[in-house]
């Protein structure tokens, strides 16, 4: 008994060092299954999160649920916090998610974000440059966690002195939305995050309406004063969301893809020699060790999902990083491979709350990886087993040492 439930324990300290045993068992033995530590409901084949994704019996609406189950004291302590999250596109249903997400999308078409392919190859060379005098760095600290922020700081008309800060609220939001275990003031920190957030953001649309310019943060106020009519609180919420969902995120993309790749050194050399194999490599990258792990779903109705009865208001934690080694859709789903022909991986969803910001992920991590292996040589891995965050949403590790040499 004991054995059976800690091979499906998803809160077990075995799982996060290797999730694919336990969804492994779960796929073939038991695919919807009722998780007691979670209080919630773990889907981890292919099609059944393919079809949950796209049914709207499954709401997005998951914080008071969530909040339902947290202590009075921190849901004191999160009440600001959960009044900026009610506003995020991706926790509401349609029609308002419709209304929130309409005013941004335009601007996250692939066509728009290739218009900022030169600032982000500057960003992403200033950070390389970094790497010289050094034979050793944590790729974390002085690559993948900086380059998101400054990627964004500028389309969103952040001045440069402000940009750590950037990296360091999220950081501090993560914890709180990551449901990290092992961080025991993450309520405290998400609530001067939030709050510290909240002011600048104001304080950036305010100055934008004084000085308009066209940037992001110009386009969106544009935008607000349109048609769709968004509050202050509404953009800055929208703020908010960008610049956290797009931080841990691409900082984890970059940091488990390398990680990866030098572990498959030939495929390193044949991305090395045949660039035009990268953005491939890169959707490898994201469905095998993507950073999105599961996402939830609230069930709006009662409803039978195969032999399950689940009820109205049941959390559905559907895993995303479980459905990208489903073998019924990809073959060799263990193999890291780089030259996969079709990748229908869900690294970035599905259904109406698609990721808004894939176009940008992707561009920035292809830039990325080409610069690395041309600048870069004999990249070697100074940390040899990934440590991996205790955290059950996202698959980010806190350390990347790699060695290399590079020619000036
Ligand atoms: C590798 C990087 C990224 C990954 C793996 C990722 C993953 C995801 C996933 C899985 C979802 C769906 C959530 C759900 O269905 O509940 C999502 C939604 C979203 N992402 Fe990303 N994301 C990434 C980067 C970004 C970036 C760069 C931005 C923006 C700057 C962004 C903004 C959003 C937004 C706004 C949504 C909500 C969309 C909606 O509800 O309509 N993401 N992302």
């Amino acid at each position: 008994m004991l054995l059976m439930e800690t091979a499906r324990d998803l809160k077990h300290p075995a799982f996060i060092p290797d999730p694919h045993t336990v969804y492994l068992r779960l796929r073939t033995e038991e695919p919807i299954h009722w998780n007691p530590s979670l209080r919630g409901w773990v889907i981890t084949r292919y099609s059944d999160l393919s079809s949950i994704l796209k049914n709207p019996s499954f709401s997005v609406a998951a914080l008071q649920p969530f909040l339902g189950h947290v202590g009075i004291d921190s849901r004191r302590k999160t009440e600001r916090v959960s009044a900026v999250l009610a506003d995020w596109m991706v926790l509401n249903d349609p029609p308002q998610h419709g209304r929130l997400r309409k005013a941004l999308a335009k601007y996250f078409l692939p066509q728009e974000i290739a218009g900022l392919r030169p600032m982000i190859l500057s960003r992403v060379e200033e950070l390389i440059n970094g790497f010289r005098g050094r034979n050793q760095v944590d790729f974390i600290q002085a690559f993948a966690f900086p380059l998101p922020a400054r990627v964004i700081s500028e389309p969103f008309g952040v001045s440069p002195e402000r940009v750590e800060d950037l990296g360091e609220w999220s950081e501090d939001l993560k914890d709180f939305v990551a449901l990290a275990r092992s961080s025991p003031d993450k309520y405290d920190r998400a609530k001067k995050a939030v709050e510290d957030m909240a002011a600048f953001f104001r304080e950036t649309l305010r100055d934008h309406s004084r000085n308009p310019r066209d940037d992001f943060t110009g386009r969106l106020l544009e935008a607000g004063a349109g048609p769709e009519g968004l509050s202050e609180d509404e953009m800055v919420a929208k703020l908010v969301l960008l610049l956290f969902a797009g931080h841990e995120t691409r900082a984890s993309l970059l940091a488990n893809g390398l990680s990866w790749l030098l572990r498959c050194p030939a495929s390193m050399e044949k991305l090395r020699l045949n660039p035009s194999l990268i953005p491939g490599a890169v959707e490898e990258m994201l469905q095998y060790v993507g950073p999105a792990q599961p996402v939830t779903r609230i069930a709006a109705e009662k409803m039978r999902l195969a032999d399950a009865n689940v009820r109205q208001g049941d959390r559905v934690f559907l895993a995303l990083n479980s459905a990208a080694r489903d073998s019924s859709v990809f073959p060799e789903p263990n193999s890291f491979k780089i030259g996969r022909n079709s990748n229908r991986h869900m690294a970035f969803g599905l259904g109406i709350h698609f990721c808004l910001g894939a176009p940008l992920a992707r561009l920035e991590a292809q830039i990325a990886f080409d610069r690395l292996l041309s600048r870069l040589s004999r990249i070697q891995l100074e940390t040899p087993q990934p440590d991996w965050h205790d955290e059950l949403v996202t698959r980010s590790m806190e350390r990347l040492f790699i060695s290399y040499d590079m020619a000036m």
